[in-house]
């Protein structure tokens, strides 16, 4: 595996690749990899030729009183598990590297669907990851790229910036890893106290239960309403419990396929998890 850290480096490095047409995938991360980020590489490593990972962790996505200082960065192990899972070149560009060449007068917003769920907490976050995104597409002119959909909203404002944008790069949707209680890996779960990361699992047994329910024909206000209080009591501070349909259009009730999203803290960590349900004819 080659590592670059410069966009010049990474041209050079997907050159030959480049000329002899080869299929390249590629993974956009922040670094600090667990299993659903190797499940990634394994994806792209199945469809393409050539698999291209990044590790940037961008400023320009987290808020003010976000964890941007904080976030976890572990480059060196992260290089280890990405030669192990067979990514071919890690991209890992500094900051000035990046966004410092120039003054950047550009911005990329994707309208309606960053409005609401974690758009709605995080103003601008949407932008920041259309932005790099782009930026990183433009740099690797991947054929595949891979999102997980544990970040739901995200995956679903990429895809519509690629679709809006004729963007020449096909975006593919891997699903949920979860640890053996349930919980979606994520980089911010290392935050969590040793009690909090009992209480964590709620959220998807929880999610869980929800279905089970509305399969059972419960409504979904009262369903929503019950996930609510059911986290609220095992101790999270409920940023959200929403549903809506898989291009994330508002839904009354379950009568076609919708998902089901949480955003919930505890202490300071905020975990977001959600469960697509598909919707079968009684
Ligand atoms: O999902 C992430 O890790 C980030 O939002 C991404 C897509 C790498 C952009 O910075």
């Amino acid at each position: 595996m080659k590592m670059e850290t410069s966009i010049q480096g990474l041209s050079a490095s997907l050159q030959t690749a480049r000329s002899a047409r080869k299929i390249i995938g590629f993974v956009p991360t922040m670094g600090n990899l667990h299993q659903g980020h190797l499940n990634l590489v394994r994806e792209a490593r199945n469809l393409c030729d050539v698999v291209v990972v990044s590790i940037f962790v961008n400023p320009i996505q987290f808020g003010p009183n976000e964890d941007f200082e904080s976030y976890p960065r572990t480059l060196e192990q992260d290089s280890h598990l990405l030669a192990e899972a067979g990514c071919d070149v890690l991209f890992a560009p500094s900051v000035e590297q990046m966004y410092g060449q120039h003054q950047r007068l550009t911005n990329i917003s994707v309208a309606q669907i960053t409005n609401d769920l974690c758009g709605l907490q995080r103003p601008g976050h949407f932008d920041g990851v259309a932005v790099v995104v782009t930026k990183l597409f433009n740099m690797v002119q991947p054929n595949y790229a891979f999102f997980g959909q544990k970040d739901f909203q995200q995956l679903a404002v990429i895809t519509q910036m690629v679709r809006d944008l004729n963007m020449p790069v096909e975006v593919i949707g891997v699903e949920i890893t979860r640890a053996e209680d349930g919980l979606a890996l994520s980089s911010r779960n290392a935050y969590l106290s040793e009690e909090q990361r009992k209480v964590a699992p709620n959220i998807y047994q929880n999610l869980k239960l929800a279905e089970q329910h509305l399969h059972q024909g419960e409504a979904l206000v009262k369903v929503l309403a019950d996930l609510r209080n059911a986290l609220s009591e095992v101790g999270f501070e409920v940023d959200y419990v929403e549903a809506r349909t898989p291009m994330l259009e508002n839904v009354e009730q379950f009568d076609k396929d919708i998902v089901l999203f949480v955003a919930a803290k505890l202490g300071n960590t905020r975990l977001i998890d959600n469960l697509q349900l598909k919707y079968i004819q009684p």
